[in-house]
């Protein structure tokens, strides 16, 4: 078998038309959406994944700024920074990007984000209504995986999910996720991590297998199923002489081998990424909309 690729980034481009769509319908009632981006340092990886959230949301017609912070800013100076972003009503969406330096705690800034702007579904607040099933902010990697699956017709309900990886940025939310009475969710799940022995026991079980370890590579063909959808989450950089920057970015999964099994496989690039942006605009557009509440997802 060979697999069929899940387009990322064509269904981002129409997770950005409907966006689009909701946008110029807030103009006519006189609200344009703004997100507000704080970015902490020179974090190479944080500035491009910055400058692309800020690319697509005007791409969307929504306002949007970066606000940069030296990597030496203190605790308080950050705190300070969102609670001005907080009480602007200007901004129904602020997001921290992360990873913060060493000397900020990361957990007192991102529960620093009122959970009504909270487009990032970071909060603890929005974690736990994800797992409740409750109406909030649904964090964007993890609803980008579920938006893809749908959009793709790989619909998880009744279906095996396994995913690899139990970090509160995407593996936990995303079993959450799975796990829910409700479209997108209803598959059986179980999650694997470093505590796992003999990984591919479970993997080879999958019928839908999400990698999230941060490890390139990590997944190959003899630990998945024949048939199996594989969504790779990692994003690693390499060591590539062939190319300009002397890297290139690879997933969590060996996709050359892994394709040949697989029924359908996300690449890296152009995968899973371009949806992670896609539905914090999604998310942007909520807050702009009176709150998760006000619309069907
Ligand atoms: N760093 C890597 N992914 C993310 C994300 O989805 N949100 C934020 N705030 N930081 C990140």
């Amino acid at each position: 078998m060979t697999a069929k690729i899940i387009d990322g980034t064509a269904i981002a481009q129409q997770v950005r038309d409907e966006v689009a769509e909701r946008v110029r319908t807030l103009a006519t009632r006189g609200v344009e959406p703004g997100l507000a981006v704080v970015l902490v340092g020179e974090n190479p990886a944080s500035v491009s994944y910055v400058r692309g959230k800020t690319r697509d949301a005007a791409a969307v017609g929504m306002r949007s700024e970066t606000i940069r912070v030296p990597a030496d800013v203190s605790q308080e100076e950050l705190l300070r920074l969102v609670n001005e972003l907080n009480e602007n009503p200007g901004w129904h969406g602020v997001l921290v990007q992360l990873p913060l330096p060493d000397h900020i705690d990361e957990r007192s800034i991102t529960e620093a984000v009122m959970p009504e702007k909270d487009v990032d579904g970071l909060h603890p607040v929005n974690v736990g209504r994800l797992f409740r099933g409750e109406p909030g902010f649904l964090s964007c990697t993890p609803h980008g995986v579920i938006q893809m699956l749908l959009r793709s017709g790989h619909d998880p309900a009744g279906k095996h999910a396994v995913v690899c990886g139990r970090s509160n940025l995407v593996g936990k939310p995303l079993a959450g996720l799975l796990m829910q009475k409700r479209r997108g969710g209803n598959a059986t799940v179980t999650v694997c991590h470093t505590g796992t022995p003999d990984i591919a026991t479970y993997t080879r079980q999958a019928d839908i297998l999400i990698a999230v370890m941060g490890r390139p590579g990590t997944i190959a063909a003899d630990m998945v199923r024949e048939g199996a959808v594989v969504i790779d989450v990692g994003v690693n950089a390499i060591p590539d002489a062939t190319k300009k920057s002397g890297q290139r970015l690879v997933g969590d999964v060996d996709f050359d081998s892994v394709a040949q099994k697989a029924a359908a496989i996300t690449p890296v690039p152009g995968g899973v990424g371009p949806m992670t942006r896609a539905m914090l605009l999604w998310n942007t557009v909520l807050a702009a909309s009176g709150g998760p509440e006000s619309l069907d997802r």
